[in-house]
């Protein structure tokens, strides 16, 4: 074996310093050997008379060796395994791997080794020593075809044997991105399995899985190589000290607990991750999860498990821990859109143009801050919120769950007696003001008991503030030695511990809950925010019943030229002028409130004057942040007096994804109530078959406008453009005087599906009103077009919107009007 001690001599160190320093070590390493041998003798018997797993050689071999989070954590956490086990009678080898040859690769894990820090608890000259055996131990070696796997395996078998030593085991840490997983698995499978008797453990790094059907088909992919008991899906934060001491927390003080662990006591619960950092240099990964399913479908759901779940008899029992765990999954509340609020810190989307190289006007949805509140259908918890919420590029680092008590001492005088103050017990994973971990209990709910000797109660403590309370109103117990959660969980792998693991079950349970709503927000624009203290208080947000909403409605600073308001509304929106007719414009969020609030004034309108309010509708993903909109707000909005006619179709079934009508259904119809015969889908499908001519489903639809429709004349039409200037379905080139008189045409559109239904220009134009709606940076460059081009609706349709005797309205949004 090529060791790290090795390299490290060819390195720039004076050869004198490292002679002397070579003899020490040796000379020590002698006495560890010595020692070492002894013990290992020793050590084997008394195992083996316990019948406790048999001692000898672990190989541990880290797949992504010179990766972040191996650098960071990994490298550090087996340096304190092997410092802890060097004596135990194990013995070790260390084996880097990754995709690049070694050449490359070797002096910077190199480098990363030598970064190990050793435990608290070792003396400097032992660290020294420690670490030099451990560099000895540590070599890298490239880990990308099936030669290089079968010829790891092969040394793997070879070199306990040539030490004249047993071998106990082989720990594979993955530390790749999650598509590599299946195909590693595979390998380690094919050549690297161990003979019978020596265990094999393989640790995945999350992501596992994207959403439920990709984590079904992950486990499923998986399975196929490694056994269900073989596998070890890490989720650091099992391995926070203060993490993995609720549960026995809430064991040693159940007797204050029990009785008001439930929703007549609880006010509410948070679990709070709050980050100063952004996601530089991890776009190409985070861009695609967010912080959903980066940090809340895993770390905080754990968290959410742990704190409510029902305490099993025996706290270790990872069964019975899963299964208390799972019937919390089962009982968690469906979650919608409207139960989240989502941010993204205003450099993000630069930083995604940058990292995957996208053009100017890439307009990222992906949240960097999400707020969620979930409720749990059980009678113990039934109606108390449980907040959840994460972010990047907020003020502070901090990490915290809070069981915020409800109080029913009203207080007439002296407010700053203890029976007045908040009751509240926070599990505190760490940073923040008071930068150690630890479990604050009110001094106004009880004294908790001690755990166990490894933790400690604090009694001397700095004049702070934790969480709106001075720190003295506080019984606050640590850890005596506080310990990094990689580290602790590596020691969990080593010993076959798997209670602190995530099971396939567990996985996809919590999947399962997140996937509804993180598809139902996969369009929704996040709320910019600008990032640290900047953010003031744009990003807090209020429970309204089921629903969260952002507390403050975002401010925006408008240039002193424009004119007009939102009319007494307390956000600012500018309204202006737009290829001469009316405009109005502000951040996406507000100004879908404020074209949600103008329609719902024009269906007032027409159901007070004609007792119907005629709306037709397009598909697209502009006016999906709308529709989610009046779902939200259904019950002031005259639905039961409302028509809903679509403005153009895809020649697709209306049930395909693909549909017009069927994005309208999933996000709006479906969620109010309106009368069923009031819905007027295009008829795209008749005689079995898609928009044929001679079927004249145009016709009937043009029919079915005049006959419900008072003079064909709808009383407002949403219009989208789209980047070649399309409105409805009327592309460029599609000659749109040929449609005559006709209130409905069967176009053509460049992009598939090609065969379209869509209203003329003469049916839009006789509404009443007409809006189109512009949304995002990537509209920019359009809107700046349109702006100079005179009408020529030949090539840009849009511009043949003009409704004879109704008005137009373009609302466009900052991104889109600004860039
Ligand atoms: C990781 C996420 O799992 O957790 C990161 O991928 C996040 O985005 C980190 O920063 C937070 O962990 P901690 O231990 O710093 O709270």
């Amino acid at each position: 074996m090529q060791s790290f001690i090795e390299l490290g001599c060819v390195g720039n160190r004076s050869c004198s310093v490292l002679c002397q320093r070579m003899l020490k070590v040796v000379w020590a390493a002698l006495l560890l050997m010595a020692n070492v041998c002894v013990q290992r003798v020793q050590a084997n018997e008394s195992q083996e008379a316990k019948g406790a797993p048999k001692l000898g050689h672990v190989s541990v071999v880290i797949v992504g060796a010179t990766g972040d989070l191996a650098k960071k954590y990994l490298w550090q956490g087996f340096f304190h395994l092997y410092a802890n086990q060097v004596s135990s009678g194990y013995t070790f080898s260390f084996y880097g791997g990754g995709l690049s040859p070694k050449d490359k690769a070797a002096p910077i894990l190199f480098e990363a080794l030598k970064r190990v820090s050793c435990p608290r608890d070792l003396s400097e000259e032992r660290c020294a020593l420690v670490k030099e055996q451990f560099l000895k131990l540590a070599e890298y070696r490239q880990l990308k075809t099936v030669e290089d796997y079968q010829a790891l395996g092969k040394h793997l078998s070879e070199h306990p044997k040539g030490e004249g030593i047993a071998e106990a085991g082989r720990l594979f840490y993955l530390s790749v991105p999650a598509f590599a997983y299946a195909d590693v698995a595979e390998k380690i499978n094919a050549s690297c399995r161990p003979a019978e008797g020596v265990w094999l453990r393989v640790v995945l790094e999350k992501p596992f899985g994207h959403d439920f059907s990709s984590a079904q088909l992950l486990s499923a992919q998986l399975a196929s190589s490694l056994r269900d008991e073989e596998m070890y899906r890490i989720d650091h934060y099992l391995g926070k000290q203060v993490v993995s001491k609720i549960l026995p927390f809430r064991r040693e003080n159940s007797k204050h607990l029990d009785p008001i662990w439930n929703k007549h006591h609880i006010e509410r619960v948070e679990i709070v991750l709050k980050e100063t950092l952004d996601a530089k240099g991890r776009i190409p990964f985070y861009d695609q999860y967010g912080v959903i399913r980066d940090v809340i479908q895993n770390h905080l759901t754990e968290v959410l498990t742990l704190l409510t779940m029902g305490l099993p008899a025996n706290l270790s029992d990872a069964k019975e821990v899963l299964k208390n765990k799972l019937k919390i999954f089962s009982a968690l509340e469906h979650l919608e859109s409207h139960c989240a609020v989502i941010g993204q810190y205003k450099s993000y989307n630069e930083e995604v143009e940058q990292e995957l190289n996208k053009t100017k006007g890439h307009y990222s949805l992906t949240p960097t801050f999400a707020g969620i509140m979930v409720y749990i259908n059980m009678a113990q918890y039934e109606g108390m919120p449980i907040i959840l919420t994460s972010g990047k590029m907020l003020d502070e680092r901090l990490g915290y769950a809070r069981i915020l008590f409800k109080n029913d001492i009203f207080c007439v005088q002296k407010h700053d007696s203890v029976h007045c103050k908040p009751k509240q017990i926070i599990f505190y994973f760490g940073h923040g003001a008071l930068q150690y971990p630890a479990i604050l209990v009110s001094k106004n709910l009880f004294k908790p008991d001690l755990m166990d000797t490894e933790w400690k109660e604090v009694t001397e403590q700095k004049d702070i503030n934790v969480l709106g309370m001075p720190i003295s109103n506080y019984y606050i117990l640590t850890p005596m030695v506080q310990r990094e959660a990689y580290a602790e969980l590596i020691s969990q792998i080593f010993q076959g511990r798997k209670d602190s693991f995530i099971s396939a079950e567990n996985l996809l349970a919590s999947w399962g809950f997140w996937t509804p709503l993180l598809h139902s927000l996969a369009k929704a624009p996040p709320r910019i925010y600008p990032g640290g203290v900047e953010n003031g208080n744009m990003l807090d947000f209020k429970l309204l019943g089921r629903k969260v909403t952002f507390a403050n409605d975002a401010l925006v600073f408008i240039n002193q030229d424009f004119t007009g308001g939102s009319g007494g509304q307390s956000f600012q929106v500018m309204q202006g002028k737009y290829r001469n007719n009316d405009m109005v414009s502000a951040w996406s969020e507000e100004l879908i409130v404020r074209l949600a609030d103008d329609l719902q004034a024009a269906a007032e309108k027409a159901v007070r004057e004609s007792g119907r309010f005629h709306l037709a509708l397009s598909g697209g993903s502009s006016p999906l942040a709308l529709f989610q909109r009046l779902a939200q707000h259904q019950y002031t909005f005259p639905w039961r007096d409302t028509h809903v006619w679509m403005v153009d179709e895809r020649c697709v079934p209306l049930t395909e994804l693909d549909s017009n009508f069927r994005t309208v259904h999933d996000h709006l119809l479906q969620h109010v109530k309106m009368p069923y015969f009031n819905i007027h889908p295009m008829p795209v499908q008749m005689n079995q078959r898609l928009c044929v001519e001679e079927d004249g489903g145009a016709l009937l639809y043009e029919r079915e406008i005049s006959q419900l429709v008072n003079g064909s004349r709808f009383h407002f039409v949403l219009l989208g453009v789209g980047h070649d200037g399309h409105t409805a379905s009327l592309f460029p080139g599609s000659k749109l005087e040929a449609h005559g008189n006709s209130l409905v045409a069967l176009t053509e559109s460049p992009a598939k599906p090609h065969q379209r239904m869509s209203l003329t220009l003469r049916a839009i134009n006789r509404a009443q009103k007409v809006a189109i709606l512009t949304m995002g940076k990537s509209k920019h460059e359009l809107i700046t077009q349109l702006s100079r081009v005179k009408d020529k609706p030949n090539s840009w349709p849009v511009t043949g919107i003009h409704p004879t005797s109704g008005t137009l309205v373009w609302y466009i949004d900052y991104d889109a009007l600004l860039g």
